[in-house]
């Protein structure tokens, strides 16, 4: 991973010179976004409509006890307005959304900016109707369909809050988070078709208010028309409400620092915390990292696969897309159906400019081989972009090779929910690739790298070491929903005056960064994150669990898989039925995404005298690592390692 062996991709000169920014440029603007944050930012800033102008750019504080994060705090703006009408007067007749659904049979949709306007003004009046308003809660459990995005926007344009639920969740999940933000609506959809298959949207959300205060409204978006019971008085039909709504709404003006959405996320420990964004700054970072990093320019097309239930769908799909005038691809399906061409046709079909995917689908359709790309023609494509964990060279020489046809930068953006937009990142057009570098922090963002147990700031290349950042941009989350301490113990304990990412990073002899992967309890799974402690405490809820243990190991497609590690209740037999029921169960407690991949019986745990689990040694089994087990002797058994690493599961 050196500079001396890595190879290098630079970008053609062609693609450099037509670029928005390249190498010189990167250089100064980077370095003016250090020497003068707030200039720099103040600068960006004038990207969006302010309704009211800012007159600080940030008050930020990272001490532990008194974090606080504020950017253009007296100015007042909507993103709606921002994401729409601003474009009327030039974009009315431009597609916003071309909305591809799950069967390739079907039509397609061009949403236009007008359309979109109209959209979203009759939900958010609809909302208004349900007694939605400033500061309110509203759940979108949805399919990838207009609706969703309209759903979005038309919360920010009366000033509510959104907290997008994935549709892969479960009923139980859904309900975790309704309660957690006190939502007043929960707007879904009768079904979710994806892959072929319809997931009973309506079912799911009936059994999750079960569990929820019986104030909440459900507002239900008609997707197939396939049956759903009806609860009168609490269940809303937005087809039939959206008929007679106005199309125009009034625009609600909102501070900067007012919450845009809260999106919940996996952490480390008990339960997925509720990440705040901000509406100005957040605004601001999206547009930006959005137009920069894939190098958007006016008339391109602009593909980002993610569902909007993750945040890559917020910033990436609608929001810095929208903010920018953009056109941008709405896909309802998945990457293998009807078959493993499916993207490709999206592509060709759309004529999709930059296109922006997980390493997980990469590696699972480059597996199928090279047959199922042949066939479509991709010469629209310009850049290509991964997310959401580290990618491997031999799937990155894939995708620049055969999907690209080596003319493509290829953009590692790595970035997290916590950080709205990219932290880090190549430029298309300044900086040479290395494959599965993540390469260059974006404008205003200054990483470190520290050793992790003194905390020692460990200057100089090549270093590697935990990441922390020692800046702030305007996309930082805000708080933990509820929970302010929370933010702080999580991101400004361990490393004092530092945002504390999580991840692990090496930077190479040239400064170049490499993302090593997380150093907590938490791992990645398909590109999504998944608390190990999540995982262990759905276990343990099933009658006949006592005890789990959960980690991660290497997956050939998903990156990681989940491993648990599992200790019946006495006088329970250890069975396979038994294993498939465990199965079962987890997807049923948090969803699919969470379903272990393998389940080890473990007799006993390895722990300290005091009780502690050991995970180190269990990783190190799951790995197949054995050799590097290290000293076993302060445990209260050694002997129930010995018992684990003979019947550790092969995949
Ligand atoms: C974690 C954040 C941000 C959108 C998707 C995931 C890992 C993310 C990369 C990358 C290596 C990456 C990190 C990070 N990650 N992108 N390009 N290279 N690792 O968001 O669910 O909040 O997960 O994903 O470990 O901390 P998330």
């Amino acid at each position: 991973m050196s500079s001396t062996t890595a190879k290098t991709y630079s970008p053609s000169k062609a693609m450099a010179d037509a670029a928005h920014v390249n190498a010189d440029r990167y250089d100064r603007m980077y370095a003016d976004s250090l020497a003068d944050p707030d200039g720099f930012w103040r600068e960006q800033a004038a990207r969006v409509d302010w309704i009211t102008p800012f007159t600080e750019v940030s008050d930020v504080d990272f001490t532990l006890g008194n974090v606080s994060i504020n950017w253009f705090a007296d100015g007042q703006l909507n993103v709606a307005a921002n994401c729409i009408d601003r474009h009327l007067a030039t974009r009315a007749d431009q597609t916003a959304i071309i909305w591809e659904p799950d069967s390739p049979t079907d039509e397609a949709l061009h949403i236009t900016y007008r359309d979109l306007h109209a959209g979203t003004c009759k939900m958010a009046n609809i909302l208004k109707d349900l007694g939605v308003g400033r500061g309110d809660r509203v759940v979108i459990y949805m399919p990838m369909i207009p609706e969703a995005a309209f759903a979005m926007l038309a919360c920010a344009r009366i000033g509510a809050i959104h907290s997008i639920v994935f549709a892969g969740f479960s009923p139980d999940a859904l309900a975790a988070r309704v309660n957690g933000c006190e939502a007043k609506v929960v707007i879904t959809a009768d079904y979710a078709p994806r892959g072929g298959k319809a997931t009973p949207l309506k079912t799911n959300a009936d059994q999750a208010l079960l569990h929820c205060k019986d104030t909440v409204k459900c507002l239900v978006v008609k997707r197939t028309g396939g049956q759903t019971t009806w609860t009168e008085g609490r269940d809303y039909d937005y087809n039939a409400l959206s008929k007679t709504a106005a199309d125009t709404c009034h625009v609600e003006p909102m501070n900067a620092e007012d919450p845009l959405f809260i999106l919940y996320t996996s952490g480390s420990t008990g339960q997925p915390k509720g990440v705040v964004h901000s509406t100005g700054g957040y605004l601001v970072y999206a547009a930006l990292t959005h137009e920069t990093t894939f190098d958007y320019k006016d008339g391109d097309v602009f593909w980002c696969t993610a569902d909007v239930g993750w945040v890559t769908g917020h910033s990436y799909i609608v929001y810095g897309p929208l903010a920018n005038g953009a056109t941008t691809v709405m896909f309802e399906g998945v990457p293998t159906y009807p078959d493993a061409s499916r993207f490709w046709q999206v592509c060709e079909k759309h004529k999709v400019n930059q296109f922006y995917t997980a390493p997980t689908a990469i590696r699972a359709l480059m597996g199928q081989g090279d047959d199922f790309v042949k066939g479509a023609d991709l010469s629209s494509l310009r850049i290509l972009g991964t997310v959401g964990e580290p990618i491997n060279p031999e799937a990155w020489n894939w995708y620049n090779d055969v999907i690209g046809g080596g003319r493509c930068p290829i953009v590692d953006t790595w970035w997290q929910t916590e950080t709205g937009g990219h932290l880090m990142t190549p430029l298309p057009g300044a900086h040479a690739m290395k494959p599965g570098s993540a390469m260059k922090p974006f404008f205003g963002i200054k990483p470190v790298v520290l050793e992790p147990t003194t905390a020692e700031v460990l200057e100089g290349n090549p270093a590697e070491g935990v990441l922390c950042i020692a800046s702030s941009w305007p996309g930082q989350m805000r708080t933990v929903w509820g929970d302010h301490e929370r933010f702080e113990k999580t991101y400004f304990a361990d490393y004092p005056g530092y945002y504390f990412t999580g991840d692990g990073c090496k930077r190479d002899a040239d400064g170049d960064y490499w993302i090593t992967g997380r150093v907590d309890d938490v791992i990645n799974v398909s590109g999504h994150r998944m608390g190990t402690a999540e995982v262990e405490s759905a276990l343990v809820a099933h009658p006949k669990v006592a005890e789990a243990a959960v980690v991660g190991y290497p997956h050939a497609i998903k990156g990681q898989g989940i491993y648990c590690y599992v200790t019946l209740m006495g006088g329970e037999e250890y069975t396979d039925e038994l294993r498939a029921e465990l199965r079962k169960w987890v997807r049923t407690e948090i969803g699919p995404i969470a379903s272990p991949d393998l389940i080890q019986w473990a007799p006993g745990l390895p722990k300290t005298r005091s009780g502690k689990i050991m995970r180190r040694i269990l990783r190190k089994i799951a790995e197949n690592d054995h050799a590097t087990l290290g000293d076993t002797s302060t445990l209260a058994d050694p002997s129930v390692v010995d018992d684990l690493v003979k019947n550790r599961m092969n995949s």
